[in-house]
């Protein structure tokens, strides 16, 4: 039985999975590298938690419950007695390796070592530690206390049991957990992935504004919003250094960045949380104000 969860990145995503796991009844360690940033995830936590009650969702007695099982910190030394520790900072190998390899010495024997990675080797995540079999990837998606799915990946490694508590505590959290095998981007992103970078494509090369294209795929597919303001959502960091990992991963030229994704990253439009992707944002984080074009 999961009780105690570690969840390492105070982000879009770390943020959000310490909210569902709080809700969950779980006691909940945040670990960030600055106060500011564990701060501003405390924040937007109880932003979102306060959107609940105000929707009639959550109780105000729950919402106090959970907010008071959430300590943070910045020593992840804190994770010793966790039973799970979800790992949600960048998406960057050499930093989740290494991340990987210090939780491994400071967490007990048998605790879960899960990565909200979106598209990198669980496998290889695994190799950094002594606990392969305790290794799994818990892919929650944006965002978290919204979204129904949690893609479970299986490292070569991994054992039984291991996914069968990861399996267990995703719901609890409310989710539906599904399986999928350790290959680059998975299942979620190995298909969204390219829909978006073609929508990048097509600004880049003077087809249509980012506003004529989310609105073609909005009302034209059905899609609950534009893959551009989905792209800004995700963190356009986020999306290209996925799409390196599908490039150089599946060795497929198909997959090759836009040049000007890399352009925009290059200078700082990381989408919403930077307040400027292929749309504007008052502010990072802040609703959007106008398009770019
Ligand atoms: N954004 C999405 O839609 C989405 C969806 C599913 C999965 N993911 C994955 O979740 C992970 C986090 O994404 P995000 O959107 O929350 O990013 P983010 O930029 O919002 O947050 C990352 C956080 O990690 C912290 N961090 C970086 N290195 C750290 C370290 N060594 N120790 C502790 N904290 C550290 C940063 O300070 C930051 O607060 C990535 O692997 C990403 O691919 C993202």
């Amino acid at each position: 039985m999961i009780e105690r969860v570690g969840v390492v990145g105070a982000g879009q995503m770390g943020s959000g999975i310490a909210h569902v796991a709080a809700l969950a009844g779980k006691s909940v360690t945040l670990v960030d590298v600055e106060d500011a940033f564990l701060e501003r995830g405390l924040g937007a936590i109880r932003k979102n938690m306060a959107r609940q009650v105000e929707k009639g969702k959550l109780a105000a007695e729950a919402r106090d419950a959970a907010l008071g099982r959430i300590a943070t910190t910045k020593d992840l030394g804190a994770f010793a007695g966790a039973d799970l520790v979800v790992e949600a900072v960048v998406e960057h190998e050499p930093t989740k390796r290494e991340l990987f390899g210090r939780l491994d010495s400071i967490c007990r024997p048998g605790a879960i070592l899960a990565s909200n990675t979106s598209s990198i080797s669980v496998t290889r995540l695994a190799a950094a530690t002594k606990r392969p079999e305790n290794v799994i990837g818990m892919h929650f998606m944006n965002p978290v206390p919204v979204m129904a799915l949690v893609e479970v990946i299986r490292g070569i490694a991994t054992s039984d049991d291991t996914a069968a508590r990861v399996v267990a505590s995703a719901k609890e959290m409310g989710k539906t957990p599904v399986e999928c095998r350790d290959f680059p981007g998975f299942v979620s992103n190995r298909v969204l992935m390219p829909m978006l970078n073609e929508a990048f494509f097509a600004v880049h090369e003077g087809v249509a504004t980012p506003d004529a294209v989310d609105t073609i795929m909005k009302l034209g597919m059905n899609h609950p919003m534009g893959p551009l303001t989905l792209a800004d959502f995700i963190g356009l960091d986020t999306c290209l250094a996925i799409l390196r990992v599908l490039h150089s991963g599946l060795g497929d030229d198909k997959y090759r960045p836009c040049p000007l994704l890399v352009q925009m990253v290059d200078a700082g439009w990381m989408g919403k949380k930077a307040g400027r992707g292929f749309h504007r944002y008052a502010g990072p984080g802040g609703e959007r104000v106008a398009a770019t074009s």
